[in-house]
């Protein structure tokens, strides 16, 4: 279970660039929860995600996860417990090293024996086998550099080093928004199979609209380093994209401001 209470981050206080880009995030979120995050551009959803993998310290409020109070600890050492998964391909693996090397460094993280460059026989076939599931040709391409994989193959396999290692959470921060069309629906596909099968509490920020409310079981809106709108149950199973417009601009007197949410690309 992910608790965040009253969480703040205020960037460059005291200049004229000051700005409050998490204003008393307060969340709570079940194992097992599959949450969508919408959100105007600057709204503070990449910074909730940076303040709870530990890239900073907020100025205020606490992140426990699984009851630990994680909120000061080194972002190593939450690395073992959260995977994220950003929009960039290029992030997340190490390209000059091969898909097995990269997967054999994910999959023996956090374990005892010093990190392990080569697979065990039954693990390789393991990570193939998953690889296979995906059926986006990685598993004939164990031995290949990282680097020479497509977008797509790329975040199909961070999603695999992600996960491997049994995550006690789940971040994707528009993992799919730089694919194209027709891989990001594969990748997305490969997603909800992964959360689904492994039950791994997740958050996913989105700027697709349909999918927000068609994926996960919860949906939350951001504007402003605030949670604007937290929808789950019936009442977001019956709300279509119009009624989301219409409740954002009820609440914010104004027009949602996301050109590629409203796009719907
Ligand atoms: N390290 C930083 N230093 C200064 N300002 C920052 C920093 N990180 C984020 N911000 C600011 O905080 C605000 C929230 O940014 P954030 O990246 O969380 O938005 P977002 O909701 O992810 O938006 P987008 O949909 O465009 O990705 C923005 O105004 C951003 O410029
Ligand atoms: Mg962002």
């Amino acid at each position: 279970m992910l608790e965040i209470r009253d969480l703040e981050k205020t960037f460059a206080r005291g200049t004229v660039n000051e700005h409050t880009a998490l204003d008393g995030i307060d969340l709570t979120l079940p194992d097992g929860d599959f949450v969508t995050i919408l959100g105007s551009n600057g709204a503070g959803k990449s910074t909730l995600f940076n303040a709870i993998t530990g890239a900073f310290w907020p100025d205020r409020g606490a992140i426990r996860l699984d009851g630990e109070n994680i909120t000061y600890q080194p972002e190593h050492v939450r690395a073992r417990k959260i995977g994220i998964l950003f929009q960039d391909p290029m992030k997340g693996t190490a390209p000059d090293m091969t898909v097995a090397e990269n997967l054999a460094l994910a999959y023996t993280h956090g374990r005892r024996f010093p990190l392990a460059r080569a697979l065990q026989k039954k693990d390789a076939d393991f990570l193939r086998d998953r690889l296979a599931a995906f059926h986006m040709g990685l598993e004939d391409r164990m031995k290949m550099k990282v680097g020479l994989l497509s977008g797509g193959q790329r975040q199909a396999m961070t999603l695999l080093m992600a996960t491997v290692a049994e995550p006690r959470l789940l971040l994707l921060d528009e993992h799919t928004a730089a694919l194209d069309p027709a891989t990001a629906e594969k990748v997305l596909d490969i997603t909800v199979r992964t959360v689904r099968e492994r039950r791994l509490t997740t958050l996913m920020i989105t700027h697709n609209m349909q999918s927000a409310l068609a994926l996960g079981n919860r949906t939350l809106m951001m504007e402003r380093g605030k949670i604007i709108l937290d929808l789950a149950g019936e009442e977001r199973d019956r709300l279509r994209v119009e009624d989301l417009l219409r409740m954002y601009s009820g609440r914010q007197g104004r027009q949602l401001d996301n050109d590629r949410m409203l796009l719907g690309k």
